[in-house]
């Protein structure tokens, strides 16, 4: 089973990585291929679309003016169980893809036990052994796989409806499906924010492909040691010493 995906994940990347391009310029380290970043950017769009046609179908009285872009009430409720589908298609490999980085250890435990110092920015380097992700990078990425489970199963009875599954299943379906859209919403605000201004550096890996060394040992300094078999402490204060004396003799 384990050799099936990951068979499966290197052909996939292997054939985007000889249409797309990812250029990694000294001082810099590969963080995405081309297959990730296509996954995640289909995700995105998905989820979106899902999110802006759902809206209209929640609170029509508050949210009509949406409808417009999908051609109408109508076809926006046509629409909409499509582009779940797509989302929930489109994570499902990227869950394949990313299943290795996205188990959890012991160091995601003692990560989440510190989250006040990552919440506060009271340490301004991750701490050293945290990995290619962080531990609440993880927890966001699980509550998504659970998300699309759920959305998947409820919407395919809002999907089919009363006259197959009773009034009472399609009417618990409605709650639960709008809570989790809610609960997935929330966290997707946060992801947006950490992922471009919350921590400059971040975006470029999911456009480029490409990061800095100076943001790996800030914040994946685990992976950072893996990929350059260097100390990330160290490689931090000899480049803040370099600056400092760039500075003093300019
Ligand atoms: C337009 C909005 C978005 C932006 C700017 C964005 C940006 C990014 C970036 C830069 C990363 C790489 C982080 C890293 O390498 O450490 C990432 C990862 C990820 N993205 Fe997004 N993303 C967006 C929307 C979404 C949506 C809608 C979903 C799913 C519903 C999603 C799910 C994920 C997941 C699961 C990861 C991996 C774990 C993580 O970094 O949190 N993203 N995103």
């Amino acid at each position: 089973m384990g050799t099936a995906v990951e068979r499966f994940d290197d052909k996939a990347r292997e054939t985007f990585e000889s249409v797309g391009r990812t250029e990694v310029f000294p001082g810099e380290l590969l963080r995405h291929k081309v297959y990730t970043r296509f996954l995640h950017w289909m995700v995105a769009l998905f989820f979106f679309l899902a999110l802006f046609s759902g809206f209209g179908i929640y609170l029509p009285w508050l949210f009509r003016w949406f409808t417009p872009i999908f051609g109408g009430g109508a076809l926006s409720r046509v629409m909409h169980p499509w582009f779940g589908l797509a989302f929930v298609f489109f994570f499902a490999l990227q869950t394949l893809n990313w299943l290795t980085p996205m188990k959890w250890t012991p160091a995601d435990s003692r990560w989440m036990r510190n989250i006040k110092n990552a919440v506060t920015g009271a340490e301004k380097l991750e701490p050293p052994d945290t990995g290619f992700f962080n531990a609440g990078q993880k927890a966001q990425f699980w509550e998504i796989v659970i998300g699309c489970i759920a959305f998947l199963i409820t919407g395919i009875i809002l999907w089919i409806g009363a006259g197959t599954f009773g009034r009472i299943t399609v009417a618990v379906s409605y709650v639960l499906h709008d809570i989790f859209a809610l609960i997935m919403l929330g966290g997707i605000f946060i992801h947006i924010y950490l992922s471009t201004i919350g921590e400059p550096g971040t975006f470029q890996s999911m456009t480029r492909g490409a990061v800095s060394e100076a943001w790996a040992w800030t914040f994946h300094p685990a992976w950072y040691k893996q990929v350059t078999g260097r100390d990330p402490r160290q490689a931090h204060d000899e480049a803040l010493n370099r600056m400092r004396s760039a500075r003093k003799n300019p």
